[in-house]
C-alpha cells in the first residue's frame, strides 16, 4: 500500500469537514452551508459511504478529502498530503528526497559517462579503440553507443567525480565505486570498456562493461542494482528503438554487442535483454509499443536451454498479462488488443547474432522473418531433446507442452494447440486434456478477478472502485501512447469526470507536458511517483493510432457517463423527498439536466458494454 493509500485509508471526510463547518445529517450523508461559498440554505454535501463531498450550488465541485483540504486551505497536493498525513499520524517520509537521490544518481551516471568517453579518446585507450574497430564496430556506433573506458589504475572516475563535488558515498550508491575493509573507497569499473544503459527514459541509469583481456573475469561486469538501475527492467538499446519497434516489431537479442552490430547495419528495431531470461517487466516495455516480438536466441545448447526454461515459466505469465488487459474493466471498448505475437529464431551453433550479421548482413531480414511462433518453437526443441520413440520421452515431451497449454486463458487457443499436440504425439486430444495439469488455470482466474484497484483498507470504502477504474483507464491511455494521442483529443478530457485528486493531479501533469515552453520532462510530485509508474507500466493494451483514439473517445464517454452516475446517485441520496418533488427546485432541474446528459453520452457510445449499471 502507498503511503497515499495508507493516508486515505484512515481519513474519515466527515470528521474533516465537520472541523471546519458544521454538519448536519441528511439521510445518509451530511449537509452544510458551503464552505466555499456564501449561501443561506445548505447545498453542500458530504457522503460518507463515498468519503466525497460536492456542492451542487454556485461551486458546482465535488472531490475527495485531499481536494477538500487544498481547495480550503489553497495549498497543493503534496502539502495536503502532509496535512492529512499528520493528521491520521502518518509521516509523509520525504519522497522528494527519493526523487531528488534518482536525480542525483542519474547526474552522477552521465558524468561518469562523460568521463569514460573521454578516457577512450585518450592515448592510454589507443588499444580500446582498436579492439572495438578490430571488432567491426564503425566510428559511428562508437559516438551513438557512447562507448567509453574505465582507466585501469589511480581510481581516476573517484577522483573525477569527488573533485566536481560528489561524494564517494554517493558514487558507491550509483554502483560505481565500492568500499574495502578498511574503509577506502576505490572504482568498480577498472580497465574496461564502458557502455552506457540508457532507461526507456533515455537517462543513464547503469554501465555495462566488457574485459578487455580475455583472461579476465567476468568477461561483462554490470553496474549492481541501485535506486535507477535494475538491470531486468531494463532492454538495451530500447531509448533508440521505440519508433522502429513501433514500425517494424522488436527484435530481443541477448548481448550488447550484438545490439550494437544491429543497429549499426540499419536493423534498429533490436534491443538486448542483456544476457538474462526475459522478464515480465521486459515484455511490458515491448508492449507499449507492438505486440510483435522476436526473440533471437544464441545458438548455443546451454544457453538454449536456460532460455527454455525461462520461456516455460514466463510464457504464461505473458500470456495471463494479454488476457488480463483484455478482460478488465473497459475492455468492451477497447476490443481485444491484439495478442502478444511471440516468435523464436534460433542462431546456427556457436553463433550470435553479432556473429551472423557480420557475416551475412543481407540475410538477418529473413531470418527474422523466419521466426517460429513460441508453440512451434519449443514443440520442435522438446522434441529434440529427448527420444520420443520411447513412451517416457514422448510423455516427458508432451507432458511439458501441456504445461504451457494450461497457461493459455483463451479456451479457442487452448483447444486448438491440444489439436496441434494430439496430432504430433499421436495421442488422443481428451487423453491430454484429462493430462493437463489443473492447477494453472484457476490460479490465472483467480489474480485477474483480485486485480480489481480497490487501494485502501475495506473499512474505509473509497468512490466507487468501478469508477476508479475508469479515471486510470483515461490516464493509462494518455500515458502510455502520449506521442498518438492528438493534442485536441487529450484537452477534450476535464478534469471534473475525475473524483480522486491523485487522478486529477496525474491529468495536471499530462496538460502540463502539452505545454510548448519547456523541454525538460515535467515531473509528478514525488508522491505520486509509485501511482504514475503503476499507470504508465501497467497491462499495455493498444497498438493502432486508430484504435487508440476510439478507445481514449469511448473511455472518456464511459467516464463522463460514470461522472454523471454519481453525481446523480449524490443528488438522490442528499436531497430530501420534498426537493426532488417540487419541479421547480434547484435540485429537481439539476437532476433533469443530469439525466439528460447521460441521454446524451449514452447516444454516442459504442452499444454492447455490460458494464452498465
Ligand atoms: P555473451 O557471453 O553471449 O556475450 O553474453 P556476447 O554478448 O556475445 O559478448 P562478446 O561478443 O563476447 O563481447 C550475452 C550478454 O549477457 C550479459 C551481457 O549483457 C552480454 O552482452 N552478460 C554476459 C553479463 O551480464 N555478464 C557476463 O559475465 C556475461
Ligand atoms: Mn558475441
Amino acid at each position: 500500500m502507498t503511503q497515499l493509500d495508507d493516508v486515505k485509508s484512515r481519513l474519515d471526510i466527515v470528521e474533516l469537514v465537520g472541523g471546519y463547518v458544521q454538519l448536519q445529517r441528511s439521510g445518509s450523508s451530511f449537509k452544510a452551508n458551503c464552505p466555499f461559498h456564501q449561501e443561506r440554505t445548505p447545498s453542500f454535501f458530504v457522503f460518507p459511504d463515498r468519503q466525497s463531498w460536492r456542492c451542487f450550488g454556485a461551486c458546482a465541485d465535488g472531490g475527495d478529502a485531499f481536494s477538500f483540504v487544498m481547495k480550503k486551505e489553497r495549498v497543493d497536493f503534496r502539502e495536503a498530503l502532509a496535512r492529512l498525513g499528520a493528521r491520521v499520524g502518518i509521516t509523509i517520509t520525504d519522497q522528494s528526497e527519493t526523487a531528488g537521490r534518482s536525480q542525483l544518481l542519474f547526474g552522477i551516471n552521465d558524468a561518469a559517462r562523460q568521463f569514460f568517453q573521454r578516457s577512450l579518446a585518450e592515448p592510454e585507450a589507443a588499444f580500446v579503440r582498436e579492439y572495438l574497430l578490430g571488432r567491426g564496430v564503425s566510428e559511428r556506433s562508437l559516438q551513438t553507443f557512447e562507448f567509453g573506458y574505465s582507466p585501469a589504475r589511480d581510481n581516476r572516475l573517484l577522483k573525477h567525480l569527488t573533485d566536481a563535488g560528489y561524494s564517494a558515498e554517493d558514487l558507491v550508491e550509483a554502483g560505481l565505486a565500492r568500499t574495502t575493509d578498511d574503509g577506502r573507497y576505490y572504482d568498480l569499473f577498472r580497465g574496461r570498456l564502458m557502455i552506457p544503459i540508457r532507461d526507456w527514459s533515455a537517462r543513464v541509469a547503469g554501465f555495462g562493461s566488457r574485459a578487455l583481456d580475455d583472461n579476465a573475469t567476468p568477461k561483462y561486469l554490470n553496474t549492481p542494482r541501485t535506486p535507477v538501475f535494475d538491470k531486468s527492467r531494463i532492454l538495451y538499446a530500447m531509448n533508440l528503438a521505440k519508433e522502429p519497434v513501433r514500425q517494424h516489431g522488436a527484435v530481443i537479442v541477448e548481448g550488447y554487442m550484438d545490439a550494437v552490430m544491429a543497429h549499426q547495419h540499419g536493423f534498429d528495431n533490436v534491443v538486448a535483454s542483456m544476457g538474462t531470461a526475459l522478464t515480465e517487466h521486459q515484455v511490458a516495455l515491448v508492449r507499449r509499443l507492438t505486440h510483435r516480438v522476436t526473440m533471437a536466441l544464441d545458438g548455443d545448447p546451454a544457453g538454449r536451454n536456460a532460455t527454455l526454461r525461462s520461456l516455460e515459466s514466463s510464457w504464461g505469465v505473458f500470456q495471463q498479462r494479454d488476457q488480463r488487459s483484455a478482460g478488465q474493466a473497459g475492455a468492451s471498448v477497447l476490443q481485444q488488443p491484439e495478442a502478444l505475437d511471440l516468435r523464436v529464431a534460433e542462431l546456427p551453433p556457436g553463433k550470435d547474432p553479432d556473429d551472423y550479421i557480420r557475416q551475412s548482413p543481407n540475410d538477418w531480414t529473413e531470418f527474422i522473418d523466419g521466426a517460429s511462433p513460441l508453440f512451434d518453437y519449443l514443440l520442435a526443441a522438446l522434441t529434440d531433446r529427448v527420444d520420443t520413440s520411447t513412451a517416457d520421452g514422448r510423455s516427458w515431451a508432451a507432458q511439458t507442452m501441456l504445461r504451457f497449454v494450461a497457461h493459455v486463458p483463451d479456451p479457442i487457443k487452448r483447444d486448438f494447440y491440444l489439436d496441434a499436440l494430439s496430432a504430433h504425439f499421436g495421442v488422443d486430444v481428451a487423453t491430454l486434456r484429462a493430462a493437463m495439469p489443473m492447477a494453472a488455470r484457476p490460479e490465472g482466474q483467480s489474480r485477474r478477478t483480485n486485480r480489481a484497484p480497490v487501494t485502501a483498507d475495506d473499512a474505509t470504502p473509497l468512490p466507487g472502485s468501478d469508477k476508479n477504474a475508469t479515471e486510470e483507464l483515461v490516464l493509462k491511455i494518455l500515458l502510455q501512447h502520449a506521442e498518438q494521442v492528438g493534442e485536441e483529443a487529450v484537452k477534450s478530457v476535464r478534469s471534473e469526470w475525475f473524483s480522486r485528486t491523485e487522478n486529477r493531479e496525474i491529468l495536471r501533469y499530462v496538460f502540463s507536458r502539452m505545454e510548448p515552453i519547456s523541454n525538460d520532462e515535467v515531473s509528478v510530485t514525488p508522491e505520486l511517483e509509485q501511482h504514475f509508474n503503476q499507470l504508465l507500466n501497467s497491462d499495455p493494451v493498444l497498438s493502432t493510432p486508430a484504435k487508440i483514439e476510439s478507445a481514449l473517445k469511448q473511455a472518456c464517454l464511459r467516464l463522463q457517463r460514470e461522472h454523471s452516475i454519481d453525481q446523480n446517485s449524490q443528488l438522490t441520496s442528499a436531497m430530501d423527498e420534498e426537493a426532488l418533488m417540487d419541479p421547480n427546485s434547484p435540485a429537481a432541474s439539476l437532476l433533469r439536466d443530469n439525466k439528460n446528459s447521460l441521454r446524451e453520452i449514452d447516444q454516442l457510445r459504442q452499444p454492447a458494454s455490460p458494464h452498465h449499471r
